[in-house]
């Protein structure tokens, strides 16, 4: 039994493909720029060109170049470097359109061996007759994905009959001119650009997400600027599937899906058993978009980019944060109310249509000029889908491409509009209005939430919730948030600049040492002066000590001695060092005298000798024998 499960998994991710696969045939729009023919006068015209789905279109703007096919290599699969060919043009001549055919390799590794090569866009030509596609993305595989996100010239697409007439102009050695022209490819009606962007919470499916984490905390300045001015009206959007009918009460459709089936998303991990699941994944994205209506309803659209670049730094899947409590901490360090965005959330468990979630696959379906959302992240200008490298500066020029002429706020026209997301509410990040010390900067790329230096002194933590003075001279500033205080000249602190991050209370106290340390009465504790003589007194931070009588109180020892046994025993001390001296002396003495006899003795036998007879010669000798008996 417990072996069909594998199958039938299975089964099912095919089943949730097959959906996706349906979208995907439905109705899928090729953005076009245009491109034109200066020269020569037998090929001039318009023709459409489709955008590719990376690399840098020059959204708005335009671009001359000459058309060079090269001699081999023309499908431009390896490099050209190896054969030494380089696309660079020429001081004073225009830059270069390399034209490759497509085939044998990705459409992105064309372009990027050809701007490797010095070229300033590229023009791939269709090697069937067919209607025009999009250039997309290889699935990444590690090897393409290292190279996409560098390549910054433009691509397009052109069908096979216009390639083969650049050819053979080019062959019949004319001098080919173009034009690519991305001013039309954004409807700019009016002084206001809508934008919506397909995104996603999950943060851990690999170089995709990571490319679009990275969009949302590098475009969040520019985004807030466009919203606050009331430039821009942004939404985003969230993709979700829907489990098929038959497998709604399926364990599999339960992890990865809301409201019995209703809306999934495929599981992080790709692994049913371990980590997150879809539904995890669902119910964040639901937050969000709940964030961004409760947002809206408020006025403040632009706190949904605060929101999800928080998230994205503050709950990662990685540290397994990603979950609601988290998510809860952020949505109140910005200060917007928990209770609606609960509400709009609703019951993730219930048998029915959730309303927000609804729209939302409603909304995947292509209206107008937009086709069908079926990659992710998709962005959408004035209802076009975006087409290129997800960027900053790139994705600033379509939408800056989307306003009548005229109508561009300045952001669009110079550098960037420099606004101080500090001054409002802090922004959201950790301070110490006490001490006038904040953790949130003001940055190109917005605000963001930093545990600051103060004085020279570093402090730590999340920046968010919490910042503390760490390393040399921490106490200096605020006392090292620990508790402080001082009595009529005597101070105690709970800081101790070598214990970081702690707030011990100093002896004689106790408490947290945060908010309080209270003094310790030693007296009442039983804790010293115990001895049957003392009398206890305490003081704030530590006690004082009497003994009765004629004793004295010794601190180390906790006890009272008589102070006159400490006289006598020193008397007796002295005496002992005189003995002992006097008696040295006198051994002294006595050995001097001996010596001194016999001295006397044997100098006055030696003058005797003198006048002796030789025979008692022997005499010295024995004196000899004599002192040493
Ligand atoms: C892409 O650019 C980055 C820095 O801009 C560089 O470190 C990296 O090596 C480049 N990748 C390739 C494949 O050239
Ligand atoms: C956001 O608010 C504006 C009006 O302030 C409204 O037109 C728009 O539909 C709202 N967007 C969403 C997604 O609720
Ligand atoms: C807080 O510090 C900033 C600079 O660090 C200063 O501009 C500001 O005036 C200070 N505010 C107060 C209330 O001291």
């Amino acid at each position: 039994m417990g072996c069909s499960e594998r199958p039938k998994g299975a089964i099912l991710l095919g089943l949730l493909l097959l959906t996706l696969a349906e979208i995907v045939v439905g109705r899928f729009v090729v953005e076009k720029n245009s491109l034109r023919v200066l020269s020569p006068d037998s090929i001039k015209g318009t023709h459409d060109s489709a955008i590719g789905n990376f690399g840098i279109p020059q959204y708005g703007g335009r671009m001359g170049g000459t058309v060079v096919y090269p001699r081999d290599n023309r499908k431009g699969c390896k490099s050209f470097d190896d054969s030494g060919i380089s696309f660079k043009a020429k001081a004073g001549a225009l830059p270069n359109f390399v034209l490759v055919d497509r085939g044998d390799c990705f459409f992105a590794l064309k372009v990027w061996n050809a701007q490797n090569a010095g070229a300033a866009a590229v023009l791939v030509a269709d090697d069937l007759d067919e209607p025009l596609i999009t250039m997309d993305s290889p699935e990444e595989d590690g090897a393409s994905a290292r190279y996409i996100a560098n390549i910054t010239i433009p691509s397009a697409l052109i069908d096979k009959s216009f390639g083969e007439k650049l050819k053979k102009a080019i062959s019949e050695g004319d001098m080919v001119n173009v034009n690519l022209d991305w001013r039309e490819a954004v409807p700019h009606p009016d002084d206001r650009v809508e934008y919506e962007l397909w995104t996603n919470s999950n943060d851990e499916c690999g170089v995709k997400c990571d490319m679009l984490m990275e969009f949302l905390k590098d475009f969040k300045g520019a985004a807030q600027v466009l919203e606050k001015g009331g430039y821009t009206q942004f939404t985003p959007h969230y993709i979700t599937w829907y489990c098929p009918q038959a497998f709604t009460i399926s364990k599999q459709c339960k992890s990865q899906c809301l409201n019995h089936g209703r809306y999934c998303a495929p599981d992080p991990e790709q692994d049913f058993s371990t980590g997150y699941e879809g539904k995890d994944v669902v119910l964040e994205n639901l937050r969000q978009l709940c964030v961004f209506r409760v947002a809206n309803e408020t006025k403040k659209p632009w706190v949904w980019w605060d929101y999800v670049t928080d998230f994205q730094i503050r709950c990662p899947m990685k540290e397994k944060k990603y979950n609601k409590e988290c998510a809860e901490q952020v949505i109140n360090s910005l200060g917007l109310d928990l209770k609606k965005i609960e509400k709009c959330m609703g019951d993730p468990e219930a048998d029915s249509d959730n309303p927000v979630l609804k729209e939302e696959q409603d909304a995947q379906i292509g209206k107008g000029s937009r086709g069908d959302v079926t990659i992710l992240p998709t962005l959408v200008v004035n209802n076009r889908q975006y087409r290129g490298k997800l960027e900053k500066g790139a994705v600033l020029k379509a939408i800056c491409a989307g306003f009548e002429e005229t109508t561009e706020p300045s952001v669009c026209l110079g550098g960037d509009v420099e606004t101080n997301e500090c001054l409002e509410n802090n922004g959201g990040c950790w301070q110490d209005k006490a001490a006038n010390i904040t953790a949130c900067k003001d940055t190109f790329r917005g605000r963001v939430c930093e545990c600051p230096v103060v004085n020279g002194v570093q402090f730590k933590g999340d920046g968010y919730r919490s910042c503390v003075a760490s390393g040399p001279g921490r106490c200096r500033i605020n006392n090292g948030g620990c508790w402080h205080e001082s009595r009529n000249g005597v101070a105690f602190s709970a800081c101790v600049d070598n214990e970081e991050g702690k707030c011990t209370c100093p002896p004689g106290f106790k408490g947290d040492g945060v908010n309080s340390c209270e003094d310790i009465d030693e007296c009442k504790q039983k804790k010293a002066c115990q001895c049957p003589e003392c009398s206890c007194k305490n003081t704030w931070g530590s006690y004082e000590c009497t003994c009765g009588g004629d004793l004295l109180y010794i601190r180390d020892h906790d006890t009272c001695i008589s102070k006159t046994t400490e006289v006598k025993s020193a008397w007796t001390a002295v005496w002992i060092i005189l003995i002992a001296l006097a008696l040295a002396a006198g051994g002294a003495y006595v050995v001097y005298k001996r010596r001194l006899r016999s001295y006397m003795d044997s100098e006055i036998r030696a003058i005797m000798a003198q006048y002796m007879p030789l025979d008692s010669q022997n005499e010295v000798p024995n004196h000899v024998d004599e002192d040493r008996a």
